[in-house]
């Protein structure tokens, strides 16, 4: 029959574009999956005095599938508590990528805050590059560096600060400065590294 054709598209159009246009990569997560997608992908993990340990809190935005500042965020650990899975990062050509899908990379940018805050940089997720781009991120064993030329670093330290939303937002320096109030300290990790006895080719 003619007519079932048409209809048999019109179907599979409407389905298409409703899958097309969710906006999230929060139901990507079958972890391995994605993950191998990229060899070396993980989530990051934040560790130290300003990071709860009730349980493991992980490199993330604020809302799920959403592009924008970035946070540290506790893992889903099923019922009765859910939260956001952790998503993967991954670096390349010495840039810091989060990894959404087969199709889909977003960049960390680093937004210039010279002059607004405390700690001039603040770690936000784009959809394109932007921002301070003279610097290099790299893994030294578990841990995150960003450095700068001239030999200065952040030396792996990044500061959780509450901003007037009330949420916590990520800011570094690669300036030694005290922890400006209402910010703590933590170091971010890909324990996937733990494993690898030798430093991956990046790709
Ligand atoms: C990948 O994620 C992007 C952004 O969420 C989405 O627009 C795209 O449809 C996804 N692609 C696949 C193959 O799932
Ligand atoms: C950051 O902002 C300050 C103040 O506006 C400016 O002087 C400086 O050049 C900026 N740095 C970069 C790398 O854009
Ligand atoms: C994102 O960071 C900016 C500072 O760069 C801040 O003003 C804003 O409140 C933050 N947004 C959220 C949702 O915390």
């Amino acid at each position: 029959m003619h007519s079932d054709l048409p209809l048999a598209l019109f179907v599979l159009l409407c389905s298409l574009s409703i899958v097309a246009s969710i906006p999230t990569w929060e139901g990507m997560n079958g972890r391995s999956s994605i993950g191998s997608l990229i060899p070396g992908a993980s989530n990051i993990r934040a560790l130290g005095p300003a990071i709860s340990q009730t349980m493991p809190q992980h490199l993330t935005v604020h809302v799920p599938g959403q592009l924008g500042n970035l946070t540290i965020s506790p893992e889903n650990v099923g019922p009765p508590l859910f939260f956001q899975t952790p998503p993967l990062f991954y670096i390349n050509r010495n840039k810091l990528w989060l990894l959404v899908n087969e199709t889909t990379v977003f960049p960390v940018n680093i937004r210039n805050m010279t002059g607004t805050h405390d700690l001039p940089m603040q770690l936000v997720l784009g959809k394109k590059t932007e921002g301070i781009t003279y610097g290099s991120w790299r893994w030294q064993t578990t841990m995150l560096y960003y450095d700068v030329p001239g030999g200065r670093s952040n030396d792996g330290i990044y500061y959780l600060c509450r901003t007037e939303s009330g949420l916590q937002n990520i800011f570094m320096t690669t300036v030694p400065s005290p922890t400006p109030p209402g910010c703590g300290i933590t170091t971010l990790h890909s324990f996937i590294r733990a494993g690898m006895k030798d430093r991956r080719r990046t790709l």
